[in-house]
């Protein structure tokens, strides 16, 4: 099946109707949906499905074994997210594959399609967390003890789905039959339709993490408490938003978001008690992104003092700059002729496993340069580009 067509399968599944857009998170019935879906689609072609000890699946073509060449991407989303960012890598995985087979090839390594768990971080926070606990980038009893909005952990939530989470952690046999791993993804801004082409190579991954504030003052009534008597938590809350706008636009090419913001009680007529909110912070190069966030922190610092609010912050997750191998690179440019380079300011579980295997990324163009909302696109006749880009490169490889 076309991956076009493998991608409608999934037009009902996890849609969100207040917001929007698909709504998919780490083992909700939407997510799970999804696995099941993954599951039967690869049994129909004939591979072997497995679900790893930290909840990623993987789908062999013939017989486990070393450098094997790994191709697939990840099925969850953000909140009221596009349809293609993750699953197009799945689909296109999934119909590279048929089309292998029906040309009757046989690959001469191993080979498997994985789906890696919440790679957006969507529910639990930490983006990547299947890939990072694969490659004990994250620390098992850390990851277990993350809690989604609703106050659920990660284990609690992993063991209603039927994993045992006692067994999350670095999983280096499986890690080590990885060769070479190849992601394909939509292109999440407008560097495709700038450059012109269908598809790319990628590049590099900026440097990227999350860091949350958490502003304490005094909850209070809107209508008795005097303008001088109140102690706001929205007020150094507002100075990093501020602060996040500024600072980044100081460095020329960093990125700064305050996208999610939650006061406690949040009540209209209510001065809140406290204010979490989450910064996520992306600057090329080494070293730039923590100091873009130690000049929003003493911004948030000022802010609350002036106020007589208490601020503490900590860093939830982050990734320095990924540069993909060369070598894998190279094979994949000169396999595809005359395909651009591209940088992404986008996270990916690819660049997680850089740091342990060879690993390479395919863009897709974006005719709408946008992406984590619902007018993220992909065009079929560049689908259809990207699965045969992708194709050749896995037959070349696996050869
Ligand atoms: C994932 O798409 C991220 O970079 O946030
Ligand atoms: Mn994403
Ligand atoms: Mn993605």
């Amino acid at each position: 099946m076309s991956a076009g067509s493998l991608l409608g399968e999934l037009d009902g599944v996890g849609r969100d109707r207040a917001r929007g857009g698909f709504s998919r998170h780490a083992f909700d019935p939407a997510e799970r949906d999804l696995r099941e879906w993954f599951i039967e689609r690869a049994l129909r072609l004939g591979l072997d499905v497995e679900t790893d000890r930290n909840g990623n699946m993987w789908a062999w073509w013939g017989a486990q074994g070393p450098d094997a060449v790994v191709t697939g991407s990840h099925l969850d989303s953000v909140p009221g997210g596009g349809a293609f960012d993750g699953p197009l890598g799945v689909v296109s995985a999934l119909d590279a594959v048929e089309s292998l087979q029906a040309k009757g090839f046989t690959p001469a390594k191993p080979f498997a399609v994985v789906v890696f768990a919440e790679e957006e971080g969507g529910r639990f926070g930490v983006p990547c967390l299947g890939s990072r606990l694969l490659t004990g980038s994250i620390d098992a009893d850390k990851a277990r003890g993350l809690r989604d909005p609703d106050g659920v952990t990660l284990a609690e939530a992993a063991s209603q789905a039927g994993l045992a989470p006692e067994w999350f952690g670095a999983d280096p046999d499986l890690l080590g039959k990885i060769g070479r791993f190849v992601e394909l993804h939509v292109e999440q801004g407008r560097g495709l339709i700038d450059l012109g082409s269908p598809v790319a190579v990628g590049s590099t991954v900026i440097a990227h993490g999350r860091w949350r504030f958490s502003f304490g003052g005094q909850g209070n009534h809107a209508g008795a408490t005097l303008m001088g008597d109140r102690h706001d938590p929205m007020l150094p809350a507002a100075s990093v938003i501020a602060a996040a706008r500024r600072a980044a636009s100081a460095t020329g090419d960093g990125r700064a978001t305050v996208g999610r913001l939650v006061p406690t009680p949040g009540g209209t007529n209510v001065i809140a008690s406290t204010v979490d909110l989450w910064l996520d912070a992306r600057v090329p190069g080494s070293g730039r992104t923590p100091a873009l966030v130690a000049e929003i922190t003493e911004a948030a610092r000022e802010a609350a003092e002036a106020e007589g609010c208490s601020v503490t912050v900590s860093e939830e997750s982050y990734s320095d700059t990924v540069t993909f191998d060369a070598a894998l690179r190279d094979e994949l440019k000169t396999r595809l002729g005359d395909v651009p380079e591209l940088p992404t300011g986008a996270g990916h579980d690819a660049g997680i496993l850089a740091a342990y295997v060879p690993s390479g990324m395919l863009y897709v163009r974006n005719p709408t340069g946008i992406s984590h909302a619902p007018e993220e696109f992909a065009e079929a006749a560049d689908v259809d580009h990207g699965v045969r880009a992708l194709a050749d490169v896995l037959e070349h490889l696996s050869t």
